[in-house]
């Protein structure tokens, strides 16, 4: 009998097909996501789940689903939505997908970074409101990214794929990441302070988690130059928005590019909208069509790993193996 699995939204047939193929699996086929309800009752009895960052995993889920769930996959690199304790606790493996996406994202923040700098968005509204006259020698000067300073926050794979990128716009580049090692010249600061002092662009590349959470707030913001630009392609809530719409407001920054907004999606009243110096897009850092056949295709290898009881290719919790050989000696022993 083929294993029962529940996908939370229909994923690009690269990963579908795999699935579809080894699974009795039951798609989500709306684009808005299962509710919280109908999630805690499509998981009872499946062995296997695919989520997406939009589905928040936890104990309740997992108590739903069942003892004979297998593995939860994570289709997404981040998996702050996953309260992965909870999984670890019932021996459960959750898997992410991790580097087939660093380019991508690289690319979308390195793209509202130069938008940013370049008032893009703003210039393009400039033509389509009729306000386009002539050519004029001060009309919608931004800022140019040659010789100035760029800290990445978090120097994972995405902040070091910035990091690549910013080396051809002969940027100096600055690096805060406790655990990162120098690469492409850039140079380890000790502080997230000093970074933050010294740089004209800062672009965040941390995961969301209790450390980093609202991290960016009024005095991360205040420690900022007073022209300098802020990119998170993060998530949304490592930013306290309130203090970022205040800073943008009084120009105490030139201006924001955003992926990734809390929450998700930004109401249509948010104050963040009335400002022209903040750049805001519906979190597309992975939305490339190969892209998203890699992240689909990872995350159906993770789950029919898991189905079939072999280690994940990526798995973000890989103690539970650990355990599981404890256990085994520990039957032994005794
Ligand atoms: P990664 O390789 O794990 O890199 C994250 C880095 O941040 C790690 O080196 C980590 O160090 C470091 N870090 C953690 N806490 C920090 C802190 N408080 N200050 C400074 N550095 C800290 O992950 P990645 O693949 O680059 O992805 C990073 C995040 O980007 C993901 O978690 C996800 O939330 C987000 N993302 C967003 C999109 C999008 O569509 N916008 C796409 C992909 C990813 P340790 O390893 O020592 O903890
Ligand atoms: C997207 O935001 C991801 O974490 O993969
Ligand atoms: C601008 O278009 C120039 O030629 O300098």
């Amino acid at each position: 009998m083929r294993p029962k699995v529940f996908v939370t939204r229909k994923m690009r047939d690269a990963g579908l097909k795999p699935v579809l193929e080894f699974c009795d699996a039951d798609v989500w086929e709306d684009e808005m996501p299962p509710s919280r309800e109908v999630l805690l009752e499509k998981v009872r009895g499946v062995a296997g789940l695919l989520s997406m960052l939009t589905d928040r995993v936890d104990a309740k889920l997992l108590d739903a689903a069942g003892p004979q769930l297998k593995v939860v996959s994570n289709h997404a690199v981040g998996f702050d939505n996953v309260v992965v304790a909870d999984a670890t606790a019932r021996g459960i493996p959750v898997g992410n997908t991790p580097g087939i996406l660093t380019n991508a994202t690289a690319d979308l923040a390195f793209a509202l970074l130069l938008a940013a700098a370049r008032r893009i968005v703003e210039a393009e509204k400039y033509i389509r409101d009729g306000k386009w006259k002539t050519w004029h020698p001060s009309m919608l000067l931004g800022m140019d990214l040659t010789g100035k300073t760029l800290g990445l926050v978090g120097f994972g794979r995405i902040g070091r794929a910035v990091a690549k990128r910013a080396v051809g716009f002969d940027l100096r580049i600055i690096f805060y990441d406790p655990t990162g090692k120098p690469e492409f010249g850039a140079i380890k600061m000790n502080s997230l302070d000093d970074l933050l002092r010294a740089s004209d662009f800062v672009s965040v590349h941390t995961p969301l988690n209790d450390s980093t959470r609202h991290m960016v707030n009024a005095d991360f913001l205040s420690k900022m130059k007073p022209n300098a630009i802020f990119v998170n392609t993060s998530r949304g809530p490592v930013v306290d928005q309130a203090a970022l719409y205040e800073a943008l407001k009084a120009k105490k920054i030139f201006a924001a590019g955003l992926d990734v907004t809390d929450p998700e999606p930004l109401p249509l009243d948010s104050p963040l909208l009335t400002l022209e110096n903040c750049l805001i897009v519906p979190h597309i850092g992975s939305a490339s069509e190969k892209t998203r056949d890699a992240m689909a295709r990872l995350a159906a290898e993770n789950l029919i790993a898991g189905l079939k009881g072999e280690r994940l290719p990526h798995c973000v919790n890989p103690e539970v193996y650990e355990n599981r050989r404890q256990t085994t000696d520990d039957r032994t022993w005794n």
